[in-house]
Formats: C-alpha cells, sequence, structure tokens
C-alpha cells in the first residue's frame, strides 16, 4: 500500500506552550490534526475558564491563515479549584476536561494535586456535571521507582477514583504499561486512554542503550518491550478506550540537551506519519483510523470529523532543529528518514 487516505484525526493530548513557542508549534498540529486537546500546564497553570479562554486566544491568533483547526481547552486541577469553577466548564463551549498533575510528577506540576482526596468535592461535581478528568497517572514520592510509578499510580490511586466516582469520565493520559492497558480494558466505558507515538515506537533502550538520548526522554518514561508491545496491541485492537494523543511537548534544545534535561518530546512534526510507522509495522493500517479519528471524538462526545487526510508512502528527512528567532526545538527523530508523509494538499 502506498497511499492511505483517512478521516482527519484528532489530537487528544498536546503541549503547545505560550509566546514565541507557541507561534513555533502550533502550525505543525494545525497542518495535520483538526482539533486536539491543549494541556494546561503553563507558568503560571490555566486554572480558570477566564484564563483558558485568553489562552485558547493566543493559539488562534497564532494559525495559518484559513486554518480550522479548532483547540480544545482544559483547567489545570489544583488543590484549590472550586466545585463553582467546575460549572462554570460545564457552561462553556471551548473548556472540555480538568487535567490532574500529582504534585511534581512532570513539567511544571508543582501546583498540582498534593492528595487526591482533597479534590473529591471537585471530582464530585466533574461527575455531577459530565466534565472529563484527565490523568498524569504516576506517584511522585521520591522513594518510588521512575519505572514503578505509573503502576503504583494505578493501584494507590486511580483504582479508588473509579470506585469513589463510577460515573466520572476518565482518560488516563499517555500510557506506558501493561498494568495500565490492563486496568483500562478492564474498567467501565467511562475510562479511557490516549497513547502516544514515542511509546508505542520505543522502548527503554532507545533512550539508554548505547549514550543517553535526551530527546526520548518524556514522562512516563518509556518502559520495558513488553509493555512496547502491550501498547501496541491496545492501540491496534480496534477497542474505542484507545485512541491518539501525542504529548508533543516542546522543550528548547538547549533545555533537552543539559545535565538535567527536562522531559517531552517534540513530535507534531511528524505525528501522524510516526503512528502510521507504528501500526504498518503491526499490520494494522485498517485500525489506524478507528484510533486516530474515531474512538477520541466518541469519548468526549464530539462529532467526528468529515474531511480526509492522505498519506503518500515517500521518504522525507526530518530537520535537525526547527528553529524561529533564537527558539531552536529538535523533533522527534531528528535526521532521520520516515517512510511516510502527510500530503500537504489535503488539508486545504
Ligand atoms: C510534558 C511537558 O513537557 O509539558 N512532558 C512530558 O514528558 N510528557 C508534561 C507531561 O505531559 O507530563
Ligand atoms: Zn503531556
Amino acid at each position: 500500500m502506498d497511499t492511505l487516505t483517512l478521516i482527519q484525526p484528532d489530537d487528544w493530548h498536546l503541549h503547545v506552550r505560550n509566546g514565541a513557542l507557541l507561534k513555533l508549534v502550533v502550525p505543525f498540529t494545525a497542518r495535520q490534526f483538526a482539533r486536539a486537546i491543549i494541556m494546561p500546564n503553563l507558568q503560571p497553570p490555566v486554572t480558570t475558564v477566564a484564563m483558558a479562554l485568553d489562552y485558547r486566544r493566543e493559539i488562534l491568533d497564532a494559525l495559518p491563515a484559513g486554518s480550522s483547526f479548532t483547540p480544545l481547552m482544559t483547567l489545570y486541577l489544583t488543590d484549590n479549584t472550586s466545585p463553582a469553577e467546575i460549572k462554570k466548564v460545564a457552561e462553556c463551549e471551548h473548556v472540555y476536561a480538568l487535567k490532574l498533575y500529582p504534585a511534581g510528577a512532570t513539567t511544571n506540576s508543582d501546583a498540582g494535586v498534593s492528595e487526591v482526596a482533597r479534590v473529591y468535592p471537585v471530582l464530585a461535581a466533574m461527575e455531577k456535571f459530565n466534565v472529563p478528568l484527565l490523568i498524569h497517572g504516576e506517584v511522585t514520592a521520591s522513594e518510588y521507582d521512575i519505572f514503578d510509578r505509573e503502576k503504583l499510580f494505578l493501584e494507590q490511586q486511580l483504582s479508588d477514583i473509579v470506585k469513589n466516582f463510577p460515573n466520572l469520565r476518565i482518560v488516563l493520559e499517555h500510557l506506558t504499561t501493561k498494568e495500565a492497558v490492563d486496568f483500562v480494558q478492564e474498567a467501565s466505558d467511562k475510562v479511557g486512554a490516549t497513547i502516544t507515538p514515542q511509546h508505542l515506537l520505543y522502548n527503554r533502550n532507545t533512550l539508554l542503550a548505547g549514550g543517553i538520548k535526551p530527546h526520548y526522554y518524556c514522562l512516563p518514561i518509556l518502559k520495558r518491550e513488553e509493555h512496547r508491545q502491550a501498547l501496541l496491541k491496545a492501540a491496534t485492537s480496534g477497542n474505542p478506550k484507545f485512541f491518539l494523543g501525542t504529548d508533543s511537548a516542546p522543550h528548547q534544545t538547549h533545555a533537552k540537551e543539559s545535565a538535567c534535561g527536562c522531559a517531552g518530546c517534540f513530535s507534531a512534526h511528524a505525528a501522524i506519519e510516526l503512528y502510521v510507522e507504528a501500526f504498518e509495522k503491526e499490520n494494522a493500517l485498517d485500525k489506524l483510523e478507528g484510533f486516530a479519528s474515531f474512538h477520541g471524538a466518541d469519548f468526549y462526545g464530539l462529532p467526528r470529523n468529515t474531511r480526509k487526510v492522505t498519506l503518500h508512502k515517500q521518504d522525507w528527512q526530518v530537520p535537525k532543529t526547527y528553529n524561529q528567532a533564537s527558539l531552536e526545538l529538535t523533533p522527534l527523530r531528528a535526521e532521520e528518514t520516515l517512510s511516510w508523509q502527510l500530503a500537504p494538499a489535503s488539508l486545504d
């Protein structure tokens, strides 16, 4: 097969930052996806509907002329989020969910939730108003091994959340383990999950064997091969609980290539191509459209897209960096050849 046509996909987990970096990265996503769930982990975090609407405006202003890309905004859940704010979210057509970061779990998560029990009144309001909760599922205490943090979160926190709030819609973001796949599969249909391209394509050897490769460092960290295999199986299973979320998380090259490099892979430049590569290797290209274009929309209760996009099997080289004034961003797979390419005309 050398041409692939599918309904335009959506990205259900995306970081676009703000300021000059936002202007650099937003067009990459707008070229590929119809909609994206925008993560709220700015500094300061996006904690109110009013802030989310300002942020949305900044994203819209960065879109190329004629783009119909739609940012779907989220709020950052903190210990101080009020149930009243949840009502505002439910009434706002541009804000779709709240994101739970356990305090200290990842980039800009200092304002995150210190103890999940503290936000139970807010979760009750979300359940009542049918506002989804998006979760970065890792425990954070320093005694826990970084490779075990997702699995421990399921046991220590998530099982209680789903038990206490059976009607709360939950997206467990960026799955990285077999245990997380099993958890989502066994949970009710209120629980869905996103899977990133890097967790489908790479294991922890990519990050650590033969030299540390900081551009493959993201959180939750890449795991063993058996976990990658479980993720591939879930993504290509046709199960509507699993859907596309790139977690494209741009950081400047100097911040990644550092003695203390920060977590996040920038993948928006080639997101759909990377997923095609993963699905093709599994002989499961027929399952891509459901995962990329239908399951997420169905879970969020949004209409499926109708426009189609086309990819061609044709080699292209990912640049070493993307630059804008003094900004420099190193993309995932920099200077490597990818074998699928999204046809630009298809998005006009
Ligand atoms: C994300 C970021 O940089 O904002 N980094 C990452 O490694 N995934 C934060 C996040 O989603 O955890
Ligand atoms: Zn993320």
